[in-house]
């Protein structure tokens, strides 16, 4: 890991680069990461100092980086740098961006203007938050996170069933209940005091990242802070990049995600869902030789009989088509699954004929396994 103040970028990995992010994004080259997420100043327009009711200070945001002299200023701010994301950003990648109401609906429409495709904003509820001292208004409890994919074309990656699985099998929903970071996780400078008035959580990152990107992704993080991105992507087996303006940051990021250790490839791998396999028709089992014309096949109680044909349709007296279309008629329905529908005949058991797709998928090197059904 290293951290750069060279104007060459193209094979920056890894690594943090020092300067103001606009410059930083400008020298990254074009479609070159999979993932942006970015936590960028709030803007939380803090006139007076905040105090408590024993009067003793709050720790708010009232650094020089989050202050901009007009919302107009802080839109044309936000505009240059989600562009440069966008330049950056693969066709198919995503980008996430985490704020507050005081600058969260100006992100989206900035956003929306720039072409990006809003696919969820996420609620991150927080379980310990500030309370609310002067009592004018609702305890302000949660963050909006908005996903968005870099064009509504884009093929973003969503690792849906991990997390589903992660959430006891029902879909992951989009309020997520984390607590704030606190405790050994939160940084501290030579003081004893917080290294960083707004360090996010990992846990927040983690499920960030194993939602929306893959082991060996590239992700961006353009106001890197003391990088909570970088440790929970060098966790997780994910390449980084981190851009931070406040070189003492940037120390306490580097010293930071040193002491992280990858996980290891086994504890990495995720659950892929049937629809995100690569297709295999029935044709190509036919052309593989792993189904031959002649070849007869069943439905689970050997009512029909179909053969297959070289084409790689199947048929029975007065009917042929695709293995879909022939079990909708012969059962006088509308549709029908082919793939768990039709069997074939193996030492006197009948199997779906979907269990032969693993042995296409690994003859044609899509997928590594050996088949789980070995050819007659
Ligand atoms: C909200 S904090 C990010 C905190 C980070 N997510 C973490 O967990 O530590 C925003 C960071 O962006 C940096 N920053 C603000 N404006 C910047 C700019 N124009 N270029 C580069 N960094 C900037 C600030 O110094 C600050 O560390």
């Amino acid at each position: 890991m290293s951290m750069r103040q060279t104007s060459s970028r193209a094979k920056a990995r890894d690594c943090i680069l020092v300067g103001e992010c606009v410059e930083e994004l400008r020298k990254l080259p074009s479609e070159s990461v999979d993932l942006v997420f970015a936590d960028p100043p709030y803007n939380l327009q803090l006139s007076k100092q905040l105090l408590r009711p024993n009067d003793t200070r709050v720790d708010g945001v009232d650094d020089s980086w989050d202050q901009f002299a007009s919302f107009a200023d802080y839109d044309t701010f936000s505009k240059n740098w989600l562009a440069e994301c966008r330049r950056i950003l693969k066709p198919n990648g995503a980008l996430w961006v985490i704020g507050s109401y005081h600058n969260i609906f100006r992100l989206g429409t900035t956003l929306q203007d720039l072409g990006f495709w809003i696919l969820n904003d996420v609620m991150w509820r927080k379980t310990n938050p500030m309370p609310n001292f002067r009592g004018r208004r609702f305890t302000n409890a949660h963050e909006t996170l908005i996903w968005a994919s870099k064009s509504q074309a884009a093929r973003y990656t969503f690792n849906y069933e991990s997390l589903k699985a992660m959430n006891d099998d029902l879909q992951m929903r989009s309020d997520w209940l984390l607590p704030i970071c606190s405790g050994p996780e939160r940084l501290k400078d030579d003081d004893g005091r917080k290294a960083h008035p707004t360090q996010k959580p990992e846990a927040l990152l983690n499920r960030v990242l194993l939602a929306s990107t893959n082991v060996g992704d590239t992700v961006l993080d353009p106001f890197f802070g003391t990088g909570t991105t970088g440790a929970a992507a060098k966790r997780l087996g994910r390449r980084w990049i981190g851009i931070e303006q406040d070189p003492d940051y940037a120390v306490a990021a580097k010293a930071r995600i040193s002491a992280v250790k990858r996980l290891p490839s086994s504890s990495l791998e995720t659950l892929r869902s049937k629809r995100a396999e690569p297709r295999v028709p029935f044709g190509t089992l036919v052309e593989l030789g792993i189904l031959k014309p002649g070849a007869a096949i069943f439905d689970g109680r050997k009512r029909f009989r179909a053969e297959v044909k070289a084409d790689g349709t199947v048929a029975l007296p007065g009917m042929q088509g695709s293995i879909h279309r022939v079990g909708a008629e012969v059962q006088g329905k509308s549709a029908c699954n082919g793939w768990t529908f039709w069997h074939f005949e193996r030492r006197g058991k009948l199997r779906p004929i979907d269990d032969l797709r693993q042995k296409a998928k690994h003859q044609l090197g899509l997928i590594p396994e050996a088949p789980l059904v070995a050819a007659e």
